[in-house]
């Protein structure tokens, strides 16, 4: 009992939380940096085929590097393209309430005693090349990859998903 008792006492010493959303923020931005430099980079040396190759490989690898042991980071969408990013039971509350209010605001959510912090994307021109009406010939080169794609038909300024932020 007493060992219980100490054990739930240090493992709560370890958690680390996000004490605000400017931490948060700060812990994000360089995630959200690589990600947009990696994805411009590949699409002006290999247009959309090219970078959807190069998105397909990096972006997960991208998101386990900024990771850390008191955090992890990803992104995810009720419409997702990776059905790695499909999101947790709760996450599609946060979602939908994005969707309706359409809010640039990131928020801090505890969940079940896990601490998060998520912030909302929106769609850009640039992204409409892969997350807008596609091509027929985008369309297959996505769809080899990724034969659920739920991830397009958007247009400028949808809502498109959130990046999230969990500590461990
Ligand atoms: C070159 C094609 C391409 C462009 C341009 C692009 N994306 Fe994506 N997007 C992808 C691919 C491929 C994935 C799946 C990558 C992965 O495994 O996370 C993806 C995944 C995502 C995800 C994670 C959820 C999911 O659907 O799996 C979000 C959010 C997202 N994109 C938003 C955007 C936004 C916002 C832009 C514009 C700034 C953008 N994308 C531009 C190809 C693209």
């Amino acid at each position: 009992m007493k060992i219980k008792f100490i054990l739930i006492i240090f493992l709560s010493l370890c958690a680390y939380s996000f004490e605000n959303k400017n931490e948060a923020q700060k812990i994000l931005m360089p995630f959200k940096k690589e990600l947009m430099k990696t994805l411009k980079t590949s699409f002006k040396n290999g247009g959309v085929a090219g970078a959807v190759d190069k998105c397909h490989v990096e972006a997960p690898k991208i998101a386990v590097k900024h990771s850390s042991k008191s955090y992890e980071i990803g992104r995810t969408s009720k419409k997702y393209r990776n059905p790695n990013n499909k999101p947790e039971k709760w996450m599609e509350g946060v979602l939908s309430d994005y969707e309706k209010s359409k809010s640039k605001e990131g928020r801090i959510v505890d969940q079940d005693g896990v601490n998060y912090y998520v912030e909302p994307i929106y769609v850009k021109g640039l992204c409409l090349n892969c997350h807008g009406n596609l091509s027929e010939r985008t369309q297959k080169l996505i769809s080899s990859k990724y034969p659920e794609d739920k991830a397009y038909g958007y247009k400028i300024n949808d809502f498109r998903g959130v990046f999230w932020l969990k500590s461990k």
